[in-house]
């Protein structure tokens, strides 16, 4: 088995900033949408992991404290940790807010339109997360409910509509290419692989998913005796 070093392309002792960037390198040639395999795609998460761990001396990935590293930064200590920053800046929008104001996910003004709308929080907005995260778990991480079944790729509960941007999909097992090419993917194993992600989230209810749906896990699940 290729060395973490080796499937990133590098040599010994990358400081932070070649780290990142031979990742989001490799990342993207490996991501299964640009001709990489879904083994290759781990491979290339799985190393830079392992030497981010070997060469960070900050937080962990999932560590509240990014946030405080983020606003150290903005502060102008000049520690260069927002120069070194792998996380993805995600803007989220709610499917049901399409709904009720008459808009569609291919408005090219969407998030505009959006962001004059004076949404709530859970409707629409930003965060930041980490390429270790998958998109359900980051939004589960800055506290969002965002809906999900199986967590495994086998329905659409999780779906999500990509307005900008690119997300992994290492297990996609339902939904068809009709529906990739629409940019729809699964928020609950794609990881973010570009800087900037817009998702418009909560799209389950759109009609053309409706049959690759699952019973939501927390409200549906059998139980000895049922
Ligand atoms: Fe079922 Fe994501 S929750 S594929």
């Amino acid at each position: 088995m290729d060395s973490p070093l080796a499937v990133l392309g590098l040599d010994a002792d990358p400081d932070d900033d070649e780290l990142r960037r031979a990742y989001r390198e490799r990342v993207k040639e490996a991501h299964p949408d640009h001709g990489g395999s879904a083994e290759e795609f781990r491979a290339v998460r799985d190393a830079y992991e392992q030497l981010k761990a070997g060469t960070t001396t900050g937080p962990p990935a999932r560590d509240a404290t990014h946030a405080d590293d983020r606003d150290a930064d903005e502060s102008g200590d000049g520690d260069g940790d927002a120069d070194t920053d792998p996380r993805s800046e995600v803007t989220y929008l709610n499917y049901d807010v399409l709904t009720d104001y008459g808009w569609e996910t291919t408005d090219d003004d969407l998030f505009e339109k959006a962001a004059a709308a004076d949404l709530d929080a859970t409707d629409f907005g930003r965060f930041e997360a980490d390429p270790t995260e998958s998109l359900l778990e980051a939004a589960e991480n800055r506290g969002f409910a965002w809906p999900f079944a199986c967590r495994g790729g086998a329905c659409a509960n999780c779906a999500i509509v990509l307005f900008e941007g690119e997300l992994s999909m290492p297990g996609n097992h339902v939904l068809p290419a009709e529906m990739m090419d629409r940019d729809v993917r699964l928020s609950c194993n794609g990881t973010p692989v570009t800087d900037e992600l817009k998702v418009i989230y909560n799209v389950k209810h759109m009609p053309e998913l409706e049959d690759l749906l699952l019973p939501p896990r927390p409200f549906k699940q059998a139980y000895p005796g049922d």
